[in-house]
């Protein structure tokens, strides 16, 4: 990127525009992880009111750990995607079992746990931790087919590779914990699938979708 490396512009944007208001903005790790696991697949306005009323009935991994399965479901239900309840309440206990209590820093660690993916498990050691480790959810594959004109389906293993591999090569040597952020914020308030905010973008003039007027066709759609 011009003048500005990729990951600096990025941190500089959190800084000033990024969200620093979540309720899980905290280093730590049990309330880092379930946010991340409430946000899979749920809008950040929907989760913020579950968030709190989970918490309130389970404060603590060893609570957690503890309670009847039905109990954790009950707290989930609205949320949908019923698994993901389920191995939150199996995470929890092999937690308690395999590590003591604590969530392990090493993302190769977490994401052996259930329900916890590669990029799930970066984002929750670069959080709880600053552990330096990448990212890729689907808001990020979203700015780095624009940014850099990755054509392909991105849930193709080519293109899914290809992306991982610019993931870690753009990874800052600090602040990874604002970096991560900073995707997502990015990715959910102005690099939108519907209605990207170019114009308030910190990589515009470096973004190849924009130089080519490729906006709204990248990332390539799922072919039919
Ligand atoms: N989506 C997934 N993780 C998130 C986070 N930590 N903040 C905002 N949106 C997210």
């Amino acid at each position: 990127f011009p003048g500005t490396p990729f990951a600096r512009r990025l941190i500089d944007w959190q800084r000033h525009h990024g969200r620093h208001d979540l309720p899980w903005q905290t280093r730590d790790a049990y309330r880092v992880w379930l946010s991340e696991i409430m946000l899979q697949q749920t809008q950040v306005e929907t989760v913020i009111p579950y968030y709190a009323r989970f918490l309130e009935r389970f404060p603590t991994l060893e609570s957690l750990a503890a309670a009847p399965v039905e109990d954790v479901l009950a707290r989930w239900s609205g949320l949908g995607y019923y698994a993901r309840a389920r191995n939150l309440h199996k995470c929890a206990q092999a937690v308690m079992t395999r590590h003591g209590g604590t969530f392990p820093a090493d993302p190769t660690l977490l994401a052996e746990l259930p329900g916890i993916g590669r990029s799930t498990a970066a984002a929750i050691s670069a959080f709880s931790y600053g552990t330096r480790a990448a990212i890729l959810d689907g808001n990020v594959k979203r700015v780095f087919a624009r940014a850099f004109g990755i054509d392909g389906f991105p849930g193709t293993k080519a293109v899914e590779n290809a992306l991982w591999d610019l993931a870690e090569a753009l990874l800052p040597e600090r602040d990874v914990d604002i970096y991560t952020q900073a995707q997502m914020d990015l990715g959910a308030t102005l690099c939108t699938r519907g209605k990207p905010r170019c114009g308030q973008c910190p990589l515009a003039d470096g973004c190849v979708a924009l130089r080519d007027g490729r906006v709204a066709e990248l990332p390539t759609p799922r072919p039919k």
